[in-house]
């Protein structure tokens, strides 16, 4: 899997439905995600959560994010998904790889022993990895926090992680600098970043408030293969092709920007496959209030305030 200087979209829960990252590819990004999916949920073919498996489109390039903490489970639903597509069942066919979420800072997810709670497992992180890495049909990675709290930030078990991927050999790490427990608007940690950076053998994609050429080109500087982008994307698809030309260039282009084009792009997906109706909402509702310069930011779940 190639990643240099990689644009990705990230995986948002309520938000990252196959029309949002067709919208975000044609504008830029190389690679986009689902959002998190409970693989239990898949094992038990929910259809609520078999629907968000929308990989139907070979040029809407998207890594399947899944929620798991047990090795058993992981390894059924990894061997499902082979399954399916080999069967060539339509919304598995375009799975391009498999990312673990160990970020989730919703309480609901933490008090499971899921997500970020997972860190300081070490030997249930090198069984769920070794699964992982031993039963995926596609390139994988995960995505972490530095701990829960700022006692496992202290404690540098982040580090640990970072050696345990090495040793696996995963294709990618994505960083999100904070812990669990620290809100959506507090900082990111560059120096932790840095350190995860300068001992990783695999690439690491940073993310956290990238929002234009120079806040993604700060993460190229410090050593990052690629960056991954949420909340901007969502107020300015066109981000991820300001920012490449921004690396290009030193200039940010000026780009027309018409959302209710994008709009219209994405209605088009969304009723072609049955995107349900609280996502289409959400979308409508954000793109024709960007349309009239309302940049505001606001999330539709609970779980990322
Ligand atoms: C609405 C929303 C939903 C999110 N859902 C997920 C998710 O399903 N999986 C995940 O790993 N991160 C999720 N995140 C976290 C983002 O992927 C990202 O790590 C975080 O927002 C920081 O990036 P940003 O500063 O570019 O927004 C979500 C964030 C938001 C705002």
């Amino acid at each position: 899997m190639n990643i240099q200087n990689a644009l990705w979209l990230s995986p948002m829960e309520g938000v990252s439905d196959l029309g949002f990252r067709s919208v975000c590819v044609k504008r830029g990004a190389d690679l986009t995600f689902t959002e998190m999916i409970r693989a239990e949920a898949i094992l038990r073919n929910n259809k609520a959560t078999t629907d968000l498996i929308d990989c139907y489109l070979e040029d809407v390039p998207t890594g399947l994010q899944l929620l798991v903490s047990k090795p058993d489970v992981l390894k059924q639903t990894l061997e499902l998904i082979t399954k399916k597509r080999e069967e060539g069942e339509l919304r598995y066919q375009n799975i391009r790889c498999i990312d673990l979420n160990f970020g989730c800072p919703s309480q609901d997810v933490i008090s499971k022993g899921s997500g970020p709670a997972l860190l300081k497992r070490r030997a249930r992180m090198r069984e769920l990895l070794t699964v992982l890495k031993q039963y995926s049909p596609v390139p994988c990675g995960i995505k972490i926090r530095l701990g829960l709290n700022a006692m496992e930030k202290k404690n540098k078990l982040y580090l640990g992680i970072i050696e345990l991927v090495n040793e696996l050999r995963l294709d990618w790490v994505t960083v999100h600098p904070k812990t669990a427990d620290q809100d959506s608007m507090s900082p990111i940690d560059f120096q932790a970043l840095k350190e995860i950076i300068s001992i990783a053998k695999i690439p690491i994609i940073g993310n956290g408030f990238i929002t234009d050429g120079p806040s993604a080109k700060k993460m190229f500087d410090l050593g990052c293969s690629g960056v991954m982008i949420a909340r901007q994307a969502v107020i300015n698809p066109w981000v991820f092709e300001e920012i490449r030309q921004y690396l290009k260039t030193g200039n940010t282009p000026l780009i027309k920007k018409d959302h209710l084009a994008a709009l219209q792009e994405y209605e088009m997906i969304a009723e072609k496959y049955g995107t349900k109706e609280k996502y289409r909402q959400y979308h409508q509702k954000t793109f024709q209030d960007h349309s009239k310069g309302k940049l505001g930011y606001h999330s539709p779940t609970k779980n990322y305030p």
